[in-house]
């Protein structure tokens, strides 16, 4: 079986994904950090040198190869892994994974991501709070329609570490 974890960023698919694998005693995968393995340089260095558009091509192609692994593992995906090439379709038919979209508030994305953003190519700029709320808001707009084809949406607004991972499990009986 395959756990997929998405959600913007900072809806915390990485640090609940290590968590939910140690759990179940499966692997912990992460996308970024698997994109960044394979091209010996980080997310925000690809972004930087090579811009978006190659990072989406690779983002597909190595979600791809990750997803064709015989193991049982959860996956973290980058927060735009679902919105672009039809990543959705390619999780969605596959019948070893169940998906779940970790989902956050505006305010409280905007409260964790802004002290978080600069190795975070997409809001590095943005300098006030303000700024990155209306931001957020507007790209949570576009992104959600992907982020709902997930399995299961878990709201995740005040729960502890601890609800959400009981709540997954619950899924997985
Ligand atoms: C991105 C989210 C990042 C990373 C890249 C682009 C996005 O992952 O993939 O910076 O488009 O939302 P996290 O969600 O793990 O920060």
């Amino acid at each position: 079986m395959i756990i997929i974890l998405l959600g913007y960023m900072g809806s915390g698919k990485s640090t609940l994904g290590k968590e939910l694998a140690t759990v179940l005693n499966y692997k912990f995968l992460d996308l970024d950090d698997y994109i960044a393995e394979k091209e010996n340089s980080s997310v925000s260095m690809v972004f930087k040198s090579k811009g978006e558009i190659y990072f989406r091509r690779k983002e597909t192609e190595y979600l791809k190869e990750i997803i064709n692994l015989p193991e049982n593992y959860v996956l973290s995906l980058g927060g735009g892994t679902p919105c672009y090439s039809e990543n959705m379709k390619l999780i969605n038919s596959n019948t070893n994974v169940v998906s779940f979209y970790l989902k956050l508030s505006i305010p409280l994305l905007s409260k964790r991501l802004f002290v978080a953003k600069e190795q975070r190519p997409l809001i590095s700029h943005i300098d006030s709070e303000d700024d990155l709320l209306e931001f957020i808001g507007k790209h949570l707009f576009e992104r959600s329609p992907f982020y709902h084809e997930a399995e299961h949406i878990i709201n995740t607004d005040n729960k502890s570490m601890q609800e959400v991972l009981e709540t997954i499990l619950t899924h997985l009986i």
